[in-house]
């Protein structure tokens, strides 16, 4: 979406697959979905490094509402959870440097059965631009899959008429597919980012999914995928219940570095803006390989076997490899930061990768030969 937002993918915390719909405040108020947990949330991101890396977003999911709009038909917050109204909740979060998200579903209900959007775009994109708000994810429970295109793009316009920079995340690839192939020039028109697949979960089978559909649609869904548009393969579950070590990369105190690790995120935040893609499958071994800026390249390696011990993998076999040619310099981020120094297209560099793990390594062509690459 040509709105001037989400040049890189966005950073930030969302709080549904940890917290979901806990609204009971009273048995559980350090973990249900108040204003409390927000602002919590904005404090721990400031006081521990995680504005500091990158991370803007604080992002309301389902069940913020009151289960009745406003003699106006406005959508207001609960009151006994939110007692001083999202507009104070933007402001607090603005006052930390940050920005607030809030959730919102197409039809006449969220996928929690709170009240939906339906037949009030216009009213509800106003209150959330009223409330200072940044952000809009919008959902697409239980809507007839052939209208999901145009009330995405009402609530699109919806947005622009405010005349308030509000970045629009949607749901719209996901409910879609089980009925058609979506049109993905239309969302990338529409949506700053877009969810294809099933929600995270907390476990190594949920990200395998992840990861496997994604593989297996990327002619369809990575050209879409740049600046002011992206594909969403959902929430980063690092630090929570599900995963090992080696799955997360890291565990806590560690899963905090992994997530604050500046290599990574920049990474994630290259201006190139082009998508990872799965380049090959060998041997029980995925190679993912993401272009980077200054024709650099990003590669991943993924031991998928899941017996045994760690794996050695010839890098001169990822695809990608040929940009080493004449030379390069190969730097590993995961699973510890390690310079490999100069290699060659020849090279018998072999990495190490864990069951379930993943090797990650930059590798930049050496300058005095970069122009002529590619
Ligand atoms: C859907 C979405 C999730 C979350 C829940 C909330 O399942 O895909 O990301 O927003 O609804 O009810």
């Amino acid at each position: 979406l040509d709105n001037g937002l989400a040049l890189k993918p966005t950073m930030g915390w969302l709080h549904w697959e940890r917290f979901m719909c806990n609204t009971d405040c009273y048995k559980d108020p350090n973990n249900c979905i108040s204003e409390r947990l927000y602002m919590q949330m904005a404090d721990v991101m400031v006081k521990e490094g995680w504005k500091e890396a990158g991370y803007e977003y604080v992002c309301i999911d389902d069940c913020w509402p009151s289960h009745q709009r406003d003699a106006k038909g406005r959508l207001q917050a609960d009151p006994k959870r939110f007692p001083g109204g999202i507009k104070k909740l933007a402001d607090y979060v603005h006052s930390k440097g940050l920005k607030l998200g809030i959730y919102a579903d197409i039809v006449g209900k969220t996928c929690a059965g709170y009240p939906g959007s339906l037949g009030y775009y216009e009213t509800d994109a106003q209150t959330f631009a009223d409330w200072d708000v940044d952000l809009l994810k919008f959902d697409g429970c239980y809507m007839d899959w052939k209208l999901l295109g145009e009330g995405y793009m009402n609530m699109s316009r919806a947005l622009n008429k405010t005349g308030r920079s509000i970045l629009y995340s949607c749901e719209w690839p996901l409910y879609e597919w089980p009925q058609k192939q979506p049109d993905y020039k239309a969302i990338r028109e529409t949506c700053n980012h877009w969810r294809n697949f099933d929600d995270v979960y907390d476990s190594w089978s949920s990200i395998k999914s992840i990861l496997d559909w994604t593989a297996s649609h990327q002619d369809i869904i990575a050209p879409s995928a740049g600046p002011g548009g992206w594909n969403d393969p959902d929430m980063l579950v690092i630090g929570n219940f599900g995963l090992s070590h080696d799955q997360q990369e890291d565990i806590c105190p560690r899963s905090k570095k992994l997530l604050q690790n500046t290599d990574i995120i920049a990474i994630s935040q290259d201006p190139l803006g082009k998508q990872g893609q799965c380049t090959i499958k060998v041997d029980s071994f995925e190679v993912w390989e993401r272009p980077l800026s200054k024709k650099r390249l990003a590669i991943a390696v993924l031991n998928t076997q899941e017996i045994g011990g760690p794996r050695g993998f010839f890098i001169r076999a990822a695809p990608g490899w040929k940009i080493c040619e004449p030379q390069c310099n190969v730097t590993q981020i995961l699973p510890q930061y390690k310079e490999l120094g100069v290699q060659t297209p020849h090279t018998k560099l072999v990495v190490s990768v864990n069951p379930s793990g993943t090797t990650l390594l930059t590798v930049t062509p050496t300058s005095d030969y970069a122009g002529l690459i590619l």
